[in-house]
């Protein structure tokens, strides 16, 4: 493509808009490119606002400190009274009616790197059960599918991808044939641009600046973008249930957290565990200006992770299990118009390749800049009425973060299992299990069968002749 003269005087513009504002360095293997790499460097650049985004980093970069007062978020715990058992199942009524009429969407964040898993595709194609090896994808597509089959209607699936990913999420998708469901909807998030310490950007080729998704708070301009908004509306969607593609133990969607959102009018829901240990790397629901907000781990003082209430509990114990339930009427605004009050940026420092005064490429091997993200837990704030609902952990959280030790294939598989060997003891199932719960072979029961213990037990009830339990004992 060559540019007109109208062309170039942008062109210029670009150029001279780079030197004047302490960018100069994008252009300085400028000569040695073709017109085509010059468009290609220029057309990318004009897409950032790279004097801003140096500003805002200038201003927030700051090692520590979630820079706000908050105290302990108040939640609603799980039912122990018969009082409380009543209500929890009066919500999980209200919610099912709501997923009968199609007042819910399910909506997923699968557009991040995966890099701390190794894995080189889309973290939603990574294969997780313990016996099958069904992709996270295919898991939650049948745990869908079941909602579906339930409630006799399609469900609408919303997946977030990113440029990266984008196009290898759906020919997955589609060389399996959407496993069975009529309504995924794919679309990307947008990038940022990575800046070095200075608030530069920073060069990765002649030709290029590096670039990474812009966090999973770039759904709601993605989701804006994407034309899906109008779609959701006219087929009655009213709520949009909200996970992350790591967390095999996800529901996807989750009745009694439905009614419960509805009941309360809450138009940001959040469901949490009780934090394992003071040190571990999850996010906290805290209260601030009467508000609920999510700190991340390395926002909160080593002080306010230990400190214990009287009955000796984490005063700041609730996890962020990144399951939330908006609403649309909420939602929708901040899709058209999200700016960098609503959702500020946080940045983390990263080793980012760039090239050398000799056009070389260098790998650093300490952090040499930062990567700038939005998160969508920052719009809670912003909710009037917003609600917070206590989860069992074995029943809703263990995500696949690392290739090994914590948080990784290895401990999700297991409590996968774990799940699967408790529904099966509860179903008179003799099953040896160590101290923790679990079986001394895998075994996996698929959604499609039963995506929880209720329904489990009563469709094994059923079962006339049943199938015997043994090592990589299967059921669909
Ligand atoms: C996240 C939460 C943390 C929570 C934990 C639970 C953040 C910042 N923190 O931590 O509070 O306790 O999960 O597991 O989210 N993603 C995108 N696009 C992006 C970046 C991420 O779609 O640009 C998706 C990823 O695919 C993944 C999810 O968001 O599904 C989580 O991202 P990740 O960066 O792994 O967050 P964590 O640090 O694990």
């Amino acid at each position: 493509m060559a540019l007109g003269n109208r062309g170039r005087g942008r062109w210029e513009q670009i150029q001279d808009s780079l030197r004047n504002n302490e960018q100069g360095h994008v252009l300085q293997f400028f000569e040695q490119l073709g017109e085509e790499e010059r468009l290609e460097l220029l057309q990318q650049v004009e897409k950032v606002d790279y004097v801003a985004l140096r500003r805002e980093v200038l201003r927030l970069w700051r090692p520590s400190g979630a820079g706000f007062i908050f105290k302990p978020a108040s939640c609603t715990q799980l039912a122990s009274t018969p009082a409380e058992k009543e209500h929890w199942r009066r919500a999980e009524e209200l919610g099912r009616t709501a997923i009968a009429s199609g007042h819910v969407a399910v909506i997923t964040v699968a557009g991040g790197q995966a890099t701390r898993l190794g894995f080189d595709h889309s973290k939603g194609m990574f294969p997780i059960t313990p016996v099958k090896g069904k992709s996270l994808f295919q898991l939650f597509a049948e745990k869908i599918h079941a909602w579906e089959r339930r409630c006799g209607r399609d469900i609408f699936w919303l997946i977030l991808s990113s440029p990266t990913n984008h196009r290898e999420t759906c020919d997955f998708f589609s060389k399996n044939g959407n496993f069975g469901l009529r309504q995924v909807h794919i679309f990307p998030q947008g990038v940022l641009p990575s800046l070095d310490r200075d608030g530069r950007l920073i060069l990765e080729k002649k030709n290029a600046v590096a670039m990474h998704p812009d966090g999973h708070g770039g759904l709601l301009e993605a989701l804006g973008r994407s034309g899906l908004l109008p779609m959701l509306r006219e087929n009655g969607v009213e709520h949009l249930s909200y996970f992350q593609v790591d967390n095999p133990l996800a529901m996807p969607i989750d009745p009694a957290f439905i009614g419960f959102h509805i009941q309360q009018q809450s138009q940001f829901s959040s469901r949490c565990v009780v934090k394992k240990y003071a040190a571990e790397k999850v996010g906290v629901f805290v209260e601030s200006d009467g508000r609920l907000r999510v700190v991340e781990y390395m926002d909160l003082s080593a002080e306010c992770s230990c400190a214990q209430d009287a009955s000796g509990r984490l005063r700041f114990g609730w996890a962020n299990v990144a399951i939330h339930l908006f609403s649309l009427d909420f939602l929708e605004p901040f899709c058209h118009d999200c700016g960098w009050q609503v959702l500020p940026f946080h940045l983390s420092q990263k080793k980012i390749p760039y090239l050398n005064g000799a056009g070389h490429l260098v790998r650093p091997v300490e952090a040499n800049g930062f990567k700038l993200e939005r998160f969508i837990f920052d719009l809670l704030p912003r909710a009037e009425r917003a609600l917070l609902l206590e989860g069992r952990r074995e029943e809703m959280f263990s995500p696949v973060k690392n290739a090994a030790g914590l948080d990784s294939v290895e401990t999700s598989q297991r409590d996968q299992v774990r799940q699967f060997a408790e529904w099966l003891s509860k179903g008179r199932v003799d099953l040896s299990r160590d101290d923790s719960g679990l079986p001394p072979f895998f075994l996996e029961i698929s959604p499609l069968f039963a995506d929880t213990m209720e329904e489990f037990l009563q469709k094994w009830a059923e079962m006339p002749i049943k199938p015997a339990v043994g090592a990589n004992f299967y059921l669909e």
